[in-house]
């Protein structure tokens, strides 16, 4: 997982769509900033730069596996020294209310049991006037080319029911965070799209028909035919990925 975090860091649509929501909200210079379920600390690594040396990034996971990776690779970074990295569950912070000026969650509520719980928690951590902050992709809103339009699309929604809490969580975003109480709710809509078959994108595809075959979706042969049918369209120079990302942010009012 780990490595499959940084990669997708790496991938430069990526990259842009991240840093584009985090103007966006915004962040900046000189701020507090919580980032919840920040895994390697990829976001955590462009917050930094943003908020500058007056400000404060703080990431908390509930994966201590997640976080020791996340210390190493801020250390390498050299940015190790204005960042507090913690494990704790997005949905009880270990943090006294109203104490960052902005909270954010990137790719995340979608995995999560109870959004709104972790929402208002990231809200109440937050100062009045602050904001709240949260990004998923919609695993609703996939489309990506293959001569097998049925196969793609059982293995595609059927993994992503068996994977995530929400697979549609991109679009009701907006409703969470209205629905914790925050104010001026603004949504940016983007969309990660690769015509050359990715590093990432490659792996996002071969996970999906590996995860397909255990949960008894497909067998290993038609994975693998699955699979091979997207190696046919690269070579043809028609290979299509999209997958919409949904960034909402609110206000907390005065
Ligand atoms: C897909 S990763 C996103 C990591 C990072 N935000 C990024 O964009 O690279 C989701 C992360 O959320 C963490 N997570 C899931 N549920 C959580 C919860 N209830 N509290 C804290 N972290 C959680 C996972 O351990 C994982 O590191």
């Amino acid at each position: 997982m780990a490595a499959g975090l940084e990669s997708r860091g790496r991938t430069p649509a990526q990259t842009r769509l991240r840093r584009r929501f985090l103007r966006f909200v915004p962040v900046r210079t000189g701020e507090r900033v919580l980032e919840v379920g920040c895994g390697t600390g990829v976001v955590i690594r462009d917050l930094v730069p943003l908020v500058g040396p007056r400000g404060e990034v703080v990431g908390v996971d509930s994966s201590r596996l997640l976080l020791e990776r996340a210390r190493r690779l801020c250390r390498d970074a050299g940015t190790r020294a204005r960042v507090a990295l913690r494990v704790a569950d997005g949905a009880s912070l270990p943090f006294a209310a109203d104490r960052f000026d902005a909270a954010l969650a990137i790719t995340v509520i979608l995995h999560v049991a109870d959004p709104l719980v972790v929402v208002r928690e990231m809200a109440r951590v937050t100062r009045p006037g602050g904001r709240v902050g949260v990004q998923d992709q919609d695993f609703g809103v996939v489309a990506v080319t293959h001569p097998d339009r049925d196969l793609t699309d059982r293995v595609m929604r059927g993994v992503a029911e068996h994977i995530y809490a929400e697979p549609h969580s991109g679009r009701r975003l907006p409703g969470l965070l209205r629905a914790a109480g925050l104010d001026d709710i603004r949504l940016l809509t983007d969309v990660y799209q690769d015509t050359t078959l990715e590093p990432w994108t490659k792996r996002f595809l071969e996970r999906r028909g590996e995860r397909a075959v255990s949960f008894g979706i497909v067998t290993a042969a038609t994975a693998q035919r699955w699979l091979d049918g997207f190696t046919a369209l690269v070579a043809r120079g028609a290979f299509v990925l999209t997958l919409n990302y949904y960034g909402a942010v609110g206000t907390k009012p005065s």
